[in-house]
């Protein structure tokens, strides 16, 4: 089976407050139709403030859709945060999981961008594994 690249992000949303809510679902929608159709897996997490989205696929099509997402005006300050080869996928079978803001989500994400900010080792396993929790309980549900 050819490998398969998890890249992982935090970033800052500046869609204004108001429109956030619709504008995050819209987001989700085309994510969801584009991932499938490009064999792209992962975890979109929002806390009311940040981003945390993890994308699994192809190399190539997991660097492209970083560069456009990198450039998208929705956020800004966007840190990848963790690049790795997976020989089996950890996402699949779900073309974007959503977790919506809630204050234990908020609470990882802040810790994560405190120890980056910090430069000390970069210690993300409390969100990676949330991200993956995300994905599960999202794949149970109809
Ligand atoms: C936080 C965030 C997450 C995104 N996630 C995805 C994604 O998983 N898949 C995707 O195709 N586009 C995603 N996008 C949208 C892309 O940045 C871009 O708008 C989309 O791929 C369409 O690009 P195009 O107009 O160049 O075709 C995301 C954007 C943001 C701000």
């Amino acid at each position: 089976m050819s490998l398969l690249v998890n890249a992982t992000y935090i970033s800052e949303c500046v869609i204004p407050l108001e429109r956030r809510e619709p504008e995050i679902a819209v987001l989700l929608a085309r994510a969801r139709t584009a991932n499938s159709i490009n064999q792209v897996n992962g975890a979109l997490l929002f806390t009311g403030t940040h981003f945390v989205q993890t994308l699994e696929g192809a190399p190539n099509r997991i660097d492209g859709l970083l560069a456009t997402i990198v450039a998208d005006p929705r956020h800004r300050r966007v840190q990848i945060v963790d690049r790795r080869t997976v020989a089996m996928p950890r996402f699949n079978g779900w073309s974007m999981a959503y977790s919506g803001s809630s204050l234990f989500v908020a609470t990882i994400v802040s810790q994560a961008t405190a120890a980056i900010a910090r430069g000390g080792p970069r210690d993300i396993g409390r969100l990676m594994r949330l991200l993956e929790e995300i994905g599960r309980d999202n794949q149970i549900r109809p």
